[in-house]
């Protein structure tokens, strides 16, 4: 298959295209460099041994985006390009609503118009908002969003369904993910985050390597077994696998799977389990709740196993040891 990747030197975006290109698919990137680099394209060279055609495009330019249409039979689209940053999207919603549904709407209306009907998109388990259990599960309607960048996700959502009602050719596939963390075993590529992180497993890995001084553990009086935050953490590598099978498995149609492990990991464990996989201790304190935080949910990832053949493979030790490799190649 011939798979345009939109946002395809980002994190999830680069593991996703080791992995299509390890299943032999042909792979075009698109990315503007945001907020990515240029030496990934080598990297992602580098491990998979092919080379990738890559146009360095903003999707909000319509026109360039519909000449890498005419340029390339392309069959297929996996959508990640957009903005991700929580904080962020609450003190530019603009920002965030102008990139990310207008780079969607411009990317659907050239893929209509070139008749290339199948698309995976990148959603997150933000669009479910609080639950009356933490087990979330596609069937749950969405819930509020907790800020701009999560509504992105749930417009897009809902521009798909209503896409899909109008015309039943398309192939859409939302893939709904809870914690991505963890590197590529290479140590080639991982996760860089600009500035200080505000997300957990990179702050972490921060803190290892002596770049910050201690993690802030938001809150320890959540009822959750150790009183801390509980979350569904991915790696990375299995979230991408999770985008081959979704383009080879998915049926005709609309479908939303969950791509979470089905496991609850406390903030605690996951600081716990890295120092002893790295043998090194990670300076923390606890400090009070973050607000807008949740106290507990993780994926219920059924349906992926049963509709696309997909579960996650890695542990909790191999995302730490991962994610410590990543980060020691790359001080
Ligand atoms: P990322 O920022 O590493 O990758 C996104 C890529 O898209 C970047 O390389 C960026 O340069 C590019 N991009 C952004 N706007 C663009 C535009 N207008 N035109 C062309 N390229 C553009 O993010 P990621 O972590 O790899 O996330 C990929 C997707 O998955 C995003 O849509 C994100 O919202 C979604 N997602 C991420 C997480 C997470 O925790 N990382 C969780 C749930 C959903
Ligand atoms: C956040 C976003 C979510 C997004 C996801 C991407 C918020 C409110 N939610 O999820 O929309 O899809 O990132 O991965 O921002 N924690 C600490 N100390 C830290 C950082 C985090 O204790 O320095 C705790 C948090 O309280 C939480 C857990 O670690 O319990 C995970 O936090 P984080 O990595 O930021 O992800 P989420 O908040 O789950």
């Amino acid at each position: 298959m011939r798979v345009l990747v939109t946002g395809g030197l980002g994190f999830i975006g680069s593991h996703t295209v080791v992995e299509l290109l390890e299943e032999n698919n042909e792979v075009i990137i698109v990315d503007n460099l945001y907020n990515s680099k240029i030496e990934v394209l080598e990297k992602l060279e580098r491990i998979s041994g092919k080379s990738i055609k890559f146009y360095q495009y903003d999707l909000l330019d319509k026109e360039k985006l519909d000449s890498i249409f005419a340029e390339n039979n392309i069959d297929s689209v996996i959508h990640f390009a957009g903005y991700k940053a929580v904080g962020e999207s609450v003190r530019e919603p603009l920002m965030y609503y102008t990139n990310n549904l207008i780079s969607t709407l411009n990317l659907l209306e050239v893929m209509k118009k070139y008749d290339v009907r199948k698309i995976v998109f990148s959603s997150s388990a933000t669009v479910y908002g609080e639950q009356e259990t933490p087990k979330y599960v596609e069937t749950m309607k969405r819930g509020e969003t907790a800020s701009p960048y999560g509504t992105t996700k749930a417009m897009i959502e809902k521009m798909l369904e209503d896409l899909y009602a109008s015309d039943n050719s398309w192939n859409i596939t939302i893939l709904r993910y809870f914690n991505p963390v963890g590197a590529h075993q290479s140590g080639l590529i991982g996760e860089e985050p600009n500035g200080i992180p505000n997300n957990l497993m990179p702050y972490v890995m921060k803190v290892a390597a002596g770049k910050l001084e201690q993690l802030s553990i938001f809150g320890n009086d959540y009822p959750t077994p150790d009183g801390t935050g509980v979350r569904d953490y991915i790696h990375v590598v299995d979230l991408a696998k999770g985008h081959v099978k979704a383009l080879q498995n998915s049926p005709d149609g609309l479908n939303v799977y969950n791509l979470g492990s089905g496991k609850g990991v406390s903030v605690l464990e996951l600081v716990t389990t890295f120092e002893k996989v790295n043998e090194l201790k990670v300076n923390y304190k606890i400090v009070d709740r973050r607000p807008g935080d949740l106290p507990e949910y993780y994926a219920d990832p059924t349906k992926a196993l049963k509709e696309i053949d997909w579960k996650t493979e890695k542990t909790l030790e191999d995302i730490c040891k991962d994610t410590w490799n990543y980060q020691k190649n790359n001080i």
